[in-house]
């Protein structure tokens, strides 16, 4: 018997992360996208003929075809995944959420509301719980998933957090140009270079993790007290974020302890088996050229996180690399895991 699918729209379809929420759902066996929309400057228009697709491979046929709608528009899917930019998603998705959608989103807007869970679902699928106190009308919601270095770097680190404890930690990032989205950095600025600012972004990677690492109370999160400091690049890549980071431990650990909790996490997407879940959520790479983002983005789907070169730090204790796939894992398979995550805990039906 044929399984019907729910169905579910894309906010913000023409862009970056939009263009990935295509590819990665093309062929998903529980969602199945039937709404696409964007900017007045592409509503009404047709798909295909509108989006400049930056991605491998065709748009699928039936997907090619459908009429991009404003945002303002009725949507028939419950379910919203946004990729809007931050300059509009605030107020689109709260009207939306009021209007009893169920909001997913990459945008920032909404991640420091009190009662908006920012979800990563091997770390913090019980903030989920925290919808249930949103006051929107019509029963919708707002989830947001975390800022696309942060993705990376508190993957990285939740396996020492458990084990050990983190005091601090310090990370300089390497990221990605399709992270700008579309069209992004000019090509004279980027090409043969490495521009050491990209706005907004260290406050992400400095302050998210403490909320994502933070634990439910009454009035909403108490965040963590790790201290973070920050330092972000934009480098001639096309995707893949590469960081390089120091950790200070509360308990002291050899470095094959290290590598040896990185290579045993395992979280609730894994057990539930979750379409989008990487078999591992991290995975430790022993040579020492190792990771890089050619090579390693799309490592288990594109939704692992690669590690390497740990060794002693005379700084602070240990000192590493990391590198993840920054519209996949940081943002729309990201998401989409969010999603199958509220399937599987019944919020989506
Ligand atoms: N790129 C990444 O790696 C990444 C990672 C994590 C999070 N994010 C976040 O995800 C969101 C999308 O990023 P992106 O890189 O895909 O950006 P992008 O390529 O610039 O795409 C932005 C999208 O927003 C739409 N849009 C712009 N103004 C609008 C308006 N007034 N009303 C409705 N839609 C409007 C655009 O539609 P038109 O084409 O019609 O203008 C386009 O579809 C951003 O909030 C970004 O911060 C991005």
């Amino acid at each position: 018997m044929k399984s019907i699918k729910i169905p579910v729209g894309i906010l913000g379809a023409t862009g970056s992360v939009g263009q990935k929420f295509i590819e990665l759902l093309a062929a998903h066996p529980v969602f199945t996208i039937k709404e696409l929309a964007a900017s007045g400057r592409s509503a009404g228009k047709v798909y295909g003929d509108t989006v400049n697709w930056i991605l491998d491979g065709f748009i699928p046929e039936e997907l090619s075809k459908l009429k991009i709608k404003e945002c303002a528009e009725q949507f028939e899917s419950r379910v919203l995944f946004s990729a809007l930019d931050s300059s509009v998603a605030g107020q689109i998705e709260s009207e939306l959420a009021d209007r009893g959608h169920i909001i997913i989103s990459n945008a920032k807007n909404h991640r420091w509301s009190e009662n908006v869970p920012l979800i990563v679902p091997e770390i913090n699928p019980g903030h989920l719980e925290l919808i249930k106190k949103q006051k929107f009308n019509n029963g919708g919601c707002i989830i947001t998933n975390p800022n696309c270095s942060t993705i990376g770097l508190v993957l990285a680190l939740k396996p020492l957090q458990d084990k050990f404890g983190l005091d601090a930690v310090n990370v300089v990032t390497m990221q990605a140009l399709s992270g700008a989205g579309y069209p992004g950095v000019p090509s004279l600025d980027i090409l043969d270079n490495v521009i050491p600012y990209i706005e907004g972004e260290e406050e992400k990677l400095e302050s998210e993790p403490k909320k994502i690492f933070g634990s439910l109370v009454s009035h909403g999160v108490s965040y963590s007290d790790i201290k973070i400091s920050a330092q972000c690049n934009r480098v001639h890549v096309k995707d893949g974020h590469l960081a390089t980071v120091q950790v200070k431990l509360k308990r002291k650990a050899e470095a094959e302890d290290l590598i040896s909790v990185w290579k045993n996490f395992t979280a609730e997407p894994q057990t539930l088996g979750l379409h989008s879940a990487p078999v591992k959520p991290v995975h430790y790479l022993e040579n020492v050229k190792y990771p890089q983002p050619r090579l390693h983005r799309d490592v288990d789907k594109g939704m692992a996180v690669t590690i390497g070169r740990l060794r002693e730090c005379s700084l602070f204790d240990y000192k590493f690399a990391i590198l993840s796939h920054n519209t996949v894992r940081g943002a729309a398979g990201g998401t989409i895991l969010i999603a199958e995550l509220l399937h599987a805990k019944g919020y989506i039906m």
